[in-house]
């Protein structure tokens, strides 16, 4: 008994630290939001989470209210579901809830990138300058020249005979719109090593079309990449493609190429001064493919196929595009110039304008995540205030919190185009809830420290593709019944939405 004694207590002190390390202990204590562990040690919801992130949260929210815990696969994460209560989630000083911390470990685990002391500021200062304002001019006419070499070099505009083109429409919206944007920001192949402008073209559509279709595989991969539930064979596979990506977007065949960005040049050369390795660089380059290619081409499916579908909206959104057209002196032609759509000219579509916004309200679902790095109080709009952890995390999802709330956007799952818009046609801001005004009454970008700092050259490009679409073509479903694809579940958090399947549509031109 003296030699099994030390053993069984051995055993009974790891087993009641295994079940509190499972989370097994862990109470409500007075003040802090309800708790809801799930059944699962450790696991907790994570299966309903993974399944269906929207409707887990609308089950918790009905049994707990607008604020609550529950444990995730070894977090604990405190969910916030009162709009009028975010701006303090969003303002809290980085002492308390900080996003790098969360952020790092993502990209090292999904990217293999590990981040420099002053990563976010350089990201931040490359896009203010470029990504926005003046630095947008820039690239507006770059996403302008590549959109076209794409979506129109095999269609003769001296002899086509308009004939019909079909597609799927999924595909061919993310395909041209992440080549456009690839091409925009990361550059053209240079005519020099190509000997023609011609060639040079032709290069850059077969070598973003390679790049496309391993990205797409990638980004099937993705969420449960992110999950950390990738099969064996799965991971082997994004091991492999990971690898293609650093080769194919290395920084010495960057340096290469015509036309790079400055927003990319920019933040590789701030790396290269603090001497990361060229290896590393590589792996942030495939983050920023990531960050900038993976949303826009879905939403630009979403946009193209509410307007299909919603026969008013066409009529208003192309109207408006050709009235600005014609304002700009341009008209199209058979054998004349291609359109030169400026920045200028996108700035006068508020239909447009308001049926992006639309669009992202229904099919943007970012999770927004921050670390709580030191115990403290969370107040609410209400006057509440709870007690949350250190070391738990808090969240938002905006989709359920906001997007689809039908106080603050009554019939929430209708698509109407001119939501965003007042009736004098200036951009609507003013959305209420229980008789106070909503500031965050649509978040397809994220808030705070967090917020894409893309988001003016996203819209910039959806509102680009759009218009090119709707000025050179006619396009539509090539059966006007089918009914909207359902969500891919599976994505809800990962920002743009996609469809469960492809739709058929059918394109030709309109001149
Ligand atoms: C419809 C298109 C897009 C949507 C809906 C979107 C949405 C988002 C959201 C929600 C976040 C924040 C995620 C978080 O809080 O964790 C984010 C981050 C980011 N986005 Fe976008 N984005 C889009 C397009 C773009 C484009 C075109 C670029 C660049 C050219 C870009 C660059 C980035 C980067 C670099 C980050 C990381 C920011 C950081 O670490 O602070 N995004 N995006």
């Amino acid at each position: 008994m003296g030699v099994l004694l030390p053993i069984i207590l051995a055993f009974l002190a790891a087993g009641i630290g295994g079940l509190y390390l499972l989370g097994v202990f862990r109470q409500r204590r007075p003040g802090e939001p309800p708790l809801d562990k799930g059944v699962i040690p450790w696991l907790g919801h994570v299966l309903e989470f993974r399944r269906d992130t929207l409707k887990f949260l609308e089950r918790m929210q009905q049994k707990h209210g607008d604020i609550f815990t529950v444990q995730l696969g070894g977090f604990y994460i405190t969910f916030l579901q009162d709009p009028l209560s975010f701006g303090a989630f969003v303002k809290e000083s980085r002492e308390k809830l900080d996003f790098n911390k969360f952020a790092q470990h993502l990209v090292q685990r999904v990217f293999r990138y590990v981040a420099i002391e002053n990563d976010h500021s350089i990201l931040q200062m490359s896009s203010n300058k470029h990504l926005k304002g003046d630095g947008l001019e820039v690239m507006t006419q770059a996403m302008m020249s590549n959109l076209q070499n794409l979506m129109l070099h095999d269609i003769d505009l001296d002899t086509d005979k308009r004939s019909w083109i079909e597609d799927g429409l999924f595909m061919f919206s993310y395909n041209i719109v992440f080549r456009a944007g690839y091409l925009s920001l990361f550059g053209n192949v240079s005519r020099n090593t190509v000997g023609s402008d011609e060639k040079a073209k032709e290069k850059d559509r077969a070598e973003s079309e390679a790049l496309f279709y391993e990205f797409r595989k990638y980004d099937q991969l993705f969420p449960n990449l992110a999950y950390g539930i990738l099969s064996p064979r799965e991971r082997k596979e994004a091991e492999k493609l990971l690898k293609s990506f650093w080769e194919t977007l290395s920084v010495s065949k960057m340096k290469t190429k015509d036309n790079i960005s400055r927003w990319v040049w920019d933040m590789q050369q701030a790396r290269e001064e603090v001497g990361m390795k060229e290896s590393m660089m590589n792996r942030y380059m495939f983050l920023l493919l990531w960050a900038s290619q993976g949303n826009t081409g879905p939403s630009s499916f979403w946009l193209l196929l509410f307007l299909m579908k919603h026969r008013e909206a066409m009529k208003a959104v192309k109207e408006e595009v050709d009235k600005v057209l014609k304002e700009s002196g341009q008209q199209l032609q058979r054998g004349g110039p291609l359109v030169n759509l400026t920045r200028e000219m996108l700035m006068k579509t508020p239909i447009l304008d308001s049926a992006i916004e639309e669009t992202l309200r229904l099919t943007a679902a970012p999770l927004l995540t921050r670390a709580v790095v030191q115990n403290m109080t969370f107040k609410m709009a209400n006057g509440r205030e709870y007690f949350i952890r250190k070391g738990d995390r808090m969240a938002l999802f905006p989709y359920s919190a906001v997007h689809i709330d039908p106080e603050i956007h009554p019939d929430p799952q209708l698509f109407k185009y001119d939501r965003f818009l007042n009736p004098d046609g200036s951009k609507k801001t003013a959305f209420y809830k229980a008789g106070n005004k909503v500031k965050y009454y649509t978040m397809p970008w994220g808030a705070g420290v967090s917020m894409c700092p893309g988001r003016f050259f996203a819209t910039n490009e959806l509102k680009q593709f759009a218009f090119l679409m709707l000025v050179y073509f006619e396009f539509e479903l090539k059966n006007p019944e089918e009914k909207i694809p359902e969500i891919d579940f599976k994505r809800w958090g990962f920002g743009s939405m996609q469809p469960q399947r492809d739709v058929q549509f059918r394109y030709r031109l309109r001149y």
